[in-house]
């Protein structure tokens, strides 16, 4: 959907959206507005809507009001995305081609009304690409937000953060894509396509150079598999001789469990299980499309999870890029196995400063925080602390978790150097403790473990049922508030 910024309100646009908070109505509404407004008990609460008809010079307009809650909440700026989300909800299938948000009266900063047009771009992202026989009515028609009386420097707030939509929305794409179309080289080809023109550098190893490399875990994932399993990097150096932040993803682009398969029921939604590299893809296009001054290097690693008579067993042990075995207990922990040996890589191919990796990683994460946050685990305070506030901010909540030589003590393996699950309880703390001993040198490093989050079961404030996008507004969040600081 386009968003656009108009001197006036255009005449043919028939829906005219004001944002109201809780302390004032804006000033100069119809009367049948306002009256309908107090008569339905609208009160501006953060997503409440009214909507009729009046008479405005001449012309029949449809004037619908969208609730901003409290001017003065911490959450003003959630509150206004909302505002502006509702408002795509309402008219995406409406018939209506446009609708006019006019913010005079709104009294509202630049950041605030860019805040309601990046809620109306997110909100109407929807994935139609197979569906055949909509019906008329069902086919979205919302093609333009016009702001119209926007406060000054809403214009580049709002191009700031529509590179921002952008990223989520690419992320979106890919984790929605079923597995017969995104598997690792497929998803490398689509960030290729997309990133082409932005100044993203992209580097691919295929199963020939990780052989080389000795990335014994994360071919192990995907040796049972008919597609070949792909590492992918993409640079963005906007941050002159800066160490590079880097960002590491969970890419297994569907996970049966492997030979420790999944039961039957609800193992499509594992075609999400590339949603850490889907959210790195997303954040590196949102990067490289605002121009980041900063050097960040994204990495996918990239694998198919499948029972086959060449796939890993139960007990096989794996040699890492590190060096360090793996007694490979349970085939359905994978994720940990594709990220060592991306995370080895990363470390000894560009000595990053600070490394977050993002992964679909644990079922016990869900269990834990449900889907209002990413659990989060650090060796680093500071580190955890700048992710903590960019998640607060961004609105892509972390959660912060323990580690500790106790639960590390949980993998140690009788056979190898360590085996990929600990007992039943604290599943999500022994899978990050896990990628912790592949971390080097005590270099800043956070996991955040994302199961809950990439996908949603129903729509919520700024997104539809399916792929939320997580992880790439926090993602760039930290990067504007650390490497761009
Ligand atoms: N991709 C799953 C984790 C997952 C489960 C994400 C449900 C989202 C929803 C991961 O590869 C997995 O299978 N983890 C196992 C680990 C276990 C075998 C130690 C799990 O969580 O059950
Ligand atoms: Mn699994
Ligand atoms: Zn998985």
């Amino acid at each position: 959907m386009n968003i656009r910024f108009a001197s006036e309100l255009p005449a043919e646009v028939r829906v005219v959206a004001k944002i109201v908070d809780q302390d004032t109505m804006p000033a100069g509404l119809p009367a049948t507005v306002t009256e309908g407004a107090s008569a339905s008990r609208f009160s501006g609460k953060p997503g409440q809507q009214f909507d009729g008809f009046a008479e405005i010079d001449g012309k029949v307009r449809r004037v619908a009001l969208s609730g901003a809650g409290q001017p003065t909440s911490a959450e003003r700026l959630a509150h206004l995305e909302k505002a502006g989300a509702g408002l795509t909800a309402k008219f995406i299938t409406s018939g209506e081609g446009a609708i006019v948000v006019d913010f005079d009266g709104s009294g509202l900063d630049a950041e605030g009304a860019a805040a309601v047009l990046m809620g109306a771009r997110l909100r109407a992202w929807r994935i139609d690409t197979y569906r055949t026989r909509l019906k008329d009515e069902q086919k979205p028609t919302l093609k333009e937000v016009i702001a119209v009386n926007s406060p000054d420097g809403t214009d580049s707030a709002w191009e700031d953060a529509s590179a921002v939509a952008l990223g989520v929305e690419f992320t979106r794409e890919l984790v929605s894509e079923p597995g017969n179309i995104i598997y690792p080289e497929s998803f490398v080809a689509r960030c290729k396509a997309r990133l082409e023109g932005t100044g993203v550098e992209i580097t691919v190893l295929d199963v020939a150079e990780m052989e080389k490399l000795g990335m014994g875990a994360l071919l192990g994932v995907g040796q049972g598999s008919a597609r070949p399993s792909r590492i992918l990097a993409m640079h963005w150096n906007g941050g002159g001789s800066d160490k590079p932040t880097a960002f590491v993803g969970k890419g297994v682009t569907f996970d049966t469990g492997g030979i420790s398969i999944k039961p039957a029921g609800g193992m499509e939604d594992m075609k999400w299980d590339m949603g850490g590299a889907g959210a790195v893809a997303g954040a590196m296009l949102a990067l490289a499309t605002r121009k980041a001054k900063a050097n960040v290097v994204g990495i996918c690693g990239l694998a198919e999870n499948m029972p086959d008579g060449n796939a890993q067993r139960p007990g096989d042990v794996v040699t890492s890029m590190s060096g360090q075995t793996i007694e490979v207990i349970n085939t359905d922990a994978e994720g940990r196995l594709v990220l060592c040996d991306a995370l080895t890589w990363v470390q000894q191919t560009f000595k990053p400063a600070r490394i977050v990796d993002l992964a679909t990683l644990t079922g016990a994460m869900v269990v834990a925080l449900g889907h209002e946050n990413a659990g989060m685990f650090s060796n680093d305070d500071d580190l955890a602390d700048a992710l903590f506030k960019a998640g607060q901010t961004s609105g892509d909540k972390l959660w912060r978790f323990p580690l500790s030589p106790a639960y590390d003590k949980l993998i140690d393996s009788q056979i190898a150097d360590m085996k990929n699950v600990g007992p039943r309880w604290g599943g999500s703390i022994t899978a990050a403790q896990f990628l912790q001993r592949f971390i080097e040198n005590g270099t800043p490093w956070a996991h955040l473990d994302i199961a809950g989050m990439a996908w949603a079961d129903k729509a919520g404030a700024t997104w539809d049922k399916g792929a939320t996008g997580f992880g790439v507004r926090v993602l760039d969040r930290f990067i504007r508030d650390t490497a761009e600081a």
